[in-house]
């Protein structure tokens, strides 16, 4: 390839030296470089506080490849290439005049220049209005927004007001790198390029749908973050919503960036709120206790460093959603998510309604009912359960499950959900980034949730580590006569 077609950015983190950082994000940005092999004057800046001698940065840079990258990805010759655009810099969020060390590091030419905030929310605005302070913030620029944005509408709605004193709406990406997971991106086209699909995507056909994300760590070293966040902040708000939106959405007329977010804030408006008692009844809060996990002993969530004795964060949350529009009325989405769960998977159930005739001898059951079940990880696979006959003499019925993976990809890896973001912002590309108006729209949702937990006494319900969570979360399901799918529970 021709060095003029390399990749041509400068990319600053904030937040560079985090556990974010070192786990994904620059992980990501390896493989990229890998994929798509950086302009020689590429530079990727990491940003902390006291950042570390360059000398000391790359080698925990290295050492965290190392350990978070799929074993065949790592080789010495790429990492000494990539780290030749590596470079440190300490900052003071609160202190204008340290971004100044940033100058010498920055290129003058109309490349890309993009802001990564991987920090706490609350810092936002102050790292923004000093990058203005200083006039870095040119046409070219672009910030990326880690989530969650706000701990509520509110403080969502002030950090938006002051990044826009700084950028425009199309200079602002808000991340949720669940939507630059490839799954996400084929559930647009399983939906809207085949109309065997499309024609059954509605309440005539659809009894519920279920979505699961789990994770069997637990808040590792992020207990003082978690402690502010909880699982609905954390996942529900953002990662959960998010997968609601794209599997309820209405066809766009086309794929442009913002036909689909409208598509996707449509689906937010229609949600039913839960308010008063509706939240207690479809709304299930755990928090993990010590337990086992594959045999390993896991400590109890109050136990973690970081972590009040008293906590009553939740780890573990399990709704049931409606959504009040033509398309949904009366089909239920049961989302779920927690962490020190058995298994780490997010899974995606789509029930078909039981035939209205049935003809067999065959006892049917909620299995002879036709199933589609998306899986996002650990592997992607999408899988149509269909009936068919029994090998034989007579006429039994059985379940015949038809594996839709693409089998065309060969040995081609499946970029990495932030390699794929990130290529998108170098590239100016928002389709699989979150507008203003649908992160208000879901934290306007999330609200009441929010505000209902916050001013109860009571303890969330509690779960053993390596358990599917509370008891409360079985019988969300068990009130309407139904069973979280044994893909993700068994
Ligand atoms: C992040 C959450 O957004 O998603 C973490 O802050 C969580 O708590 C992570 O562990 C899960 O992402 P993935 O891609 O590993 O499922």
């Amino acid at each position: 390839m021709k060095e003029s077609s390399n990749l041509l950015f400068d990319l600053v983190l904030f937040g560079g030296t985090g556990d974010l950082s070192m786990r994904k994000l620059l992980p990501a940005l390896y493989q990229l470089y890998r994929t798509t092999p950086f302009h020689a004057s590429t530079r990727i800046i990491a940003v902390g506080r006291t950042a570390p001698s360059k000398e000391a940065f790359l080698h925990r840079v290295q050492d965290k490849l190392e350990q978070h990258l799929p074993q065949d990805s790592w080789d010495t010759v790429s990492w000494q290439q990539f780290a030749k655009h590596l470079n440190c810099v300490s900052i003071e969020a609160d202190k204008t005049e340290s971004y100044r060390n940033l100058i010498p590091l920055l290129s003058e030419d109309q490349r890309p220049r993009v802001f990564y905030f991987s920090t706490h929310s609350s810092l936002y605005a102050t790292i923004a209005s000093s990058l203005g302070a200083l006039g870095l913030i040119t046409p070219c620029a672009r910030v990326v927004l880690e989530k969650p944005i706000g701990r509520d509408l509110n403080t969502a709605r002030n950090i938006s007001g002051q990044m826009s004193n700084y950028f425009t709406e199309s200079q602002i990406y808000r991340i949720d790198h669940y939507l630059g997971k490839e799954t996400v991106q084929n559930l647009l086209v399983l939906r809207f390029a085949n109309p065997l699909f499309e024609s059954l995507w509605n309440h005539h056909y659809i009894d519920h749908i279920q979505i699961t994300i789990s994770e069997s760590i637990g808040v590792e070293s992020r207990g003082e973050f978690y402690e502010e966040t909880g699982a609905l902040r954390d996942i529900v708000q953002n990662h959960l919503l998010q997968l609601l939106c794209i599997l309820a959405m209405e066809p766009p007329p086309n794929i442009e960036p913002d036909r689909i977010r409208d598509e996707k804030l449509k689906v937010l408006y229609a949600l039913k709120p839960l308010l008063g008692d509706d939240i207690a009844r479809s709304v299930v809060r755990g928090q993990y206790s010590a337990g086992a996990i594959k045999g390993k002993d896991c400590i109890g969530y109050t136990e973690e460093e970081g972590v009040s004795e008293h906590s009553t964060i939740e780890t573990f949350v399990a709704m049931k959603v409606m959504i009040d529009n033509m398309r949904w009325s009366g089909v239920p989405f049961y989302l779920r998510t927690g962490k020190r769960l058995p298994s780490r998977s997010c899974e995606i159930v789509v029930q078909f309604k039981e035939i209205p005739h049935w003809i067999f001898d065959t006892v049917r059951g909620q299995l002879m009912s036709n199933q589609l079940v998306i899986t996002l990880q650990p592997d992607e696979s999408i899988t149509l359960r269909l009936c068919g006959k029994r090998l034989g003499p007579g006429m039994d019925v059985r379940t015949v499950d038809l594996n839709l993976n693409p089998n065309s990809r060969g040995n081609k890896r499946s970029a990495d959900a932030y390699e794929r973001l990130l290529l998108d912002v170098v590239k100016g590309d928002q389709t699989l980034f979150v507008r203003q108006d649908e992160l208000e729209q879901a934290w306007h949702w999330i609200d009441p949730i929010l505000l209902d937990w916050e001013s109860t006494t009571s303890p969330p319900e509690y779960y053993a580590c390596g358990s599917w969570g509370p008891a409360g979360s079985t019988l969300l399901l068990a009130k309407d006569g139904r069973l979280w799918h044994e893909g993700a529970t068994g």
